[in-house]
């Protein structure tokens, strides 16, 4: 089965948690890991990996340097990505717990690179995954996370890049990637405010 079907399949099974049909494309994916440095041993850390296809594009930048954490909370995806990717710490469980999870690694996140569907996802959801973000980066850290382009009017999705301002000093928007389906831009945040509310 091509990761197509299978994400499909799973879309089906967990419509809300899953949030899209498809597997990013290739060029989202890269735009996604740009943030991640092409010197020294950078930590990474991807949120709802899927099939993986930006969790190849973090290892392409990689290569053997740094660590590379990706949470899944789908146990038939994170099975998948562990058989494929064998130098990447695949975690079965859920982003809200990224500070435990971080924790017992003695890890802190250089890059947070989540394809969660935030637009899927309530209030309480968000910011509690927003908070376990905050918390899991260093004070450089970088935090990317994408938007489809017809969904962002939705109240979530307003809601969510709001809440992106709030948090951090600065959010840059990437130039919409239109060889995805659907269309997407990614959000690419700088400096966590440790004074968030
Ligand atoms: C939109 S899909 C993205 C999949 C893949 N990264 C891509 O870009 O094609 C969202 C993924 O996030 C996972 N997910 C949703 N909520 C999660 C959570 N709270 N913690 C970890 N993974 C989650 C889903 O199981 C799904 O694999």
């Amino acid at each position: 089965m091509g990761d197509g079907a299978i994400l499909f399949r799973e879309f089906l099974r967990f419509p809300f948690q899953v949030g899209a049909v498809l597997p990013s494309s290739a060029s989202l994916a890269a735009v996604a890991a740009r943030p991640v440095a092409d010197d020294g041993d950078p930590v990474v850390v991807e949120l709802g990996p899927g099939t993986g296809p930006i969790t190849q594009a973090v290892q392409n930048r990689l290569g053997k340097r740094g660590r590379h954490v990706a949470v899944e909370v789908n146990p038939r995806l994170a099975g998948l990505l562990e058989r494929r990717w064998p130098d990447v710490t695949v975690v079965r469980g859920n982003a809200v717990r990224l500070p435990e999870i971080l924790a017992s690694l003695e890890l802190t996140a250089d890059v947070v690179i989540s394809s969660l569907p935030w637009a899927s996802f309530g209030h309480d959801l968000q910011e509690r995954l927003l908070a376990s973000t905050l918390a899991s980066l260093g004070d450089d850290g970088v935090f990317t996370a994408f938007a489809y382009v017809h969904a962002k009017p939705l109240p979530p999705a307003v809601r969510f890049r709001r809440r992106l301002d709030d948090l951090f000093e600065e959010v840059e928007v990437s130039r919409v990637v239109w060889w995805n389906a659907p269309p997407a831009v990614v959000y690419i945040c700088r400096g966590p405010r440790r004074d968030h509310r």
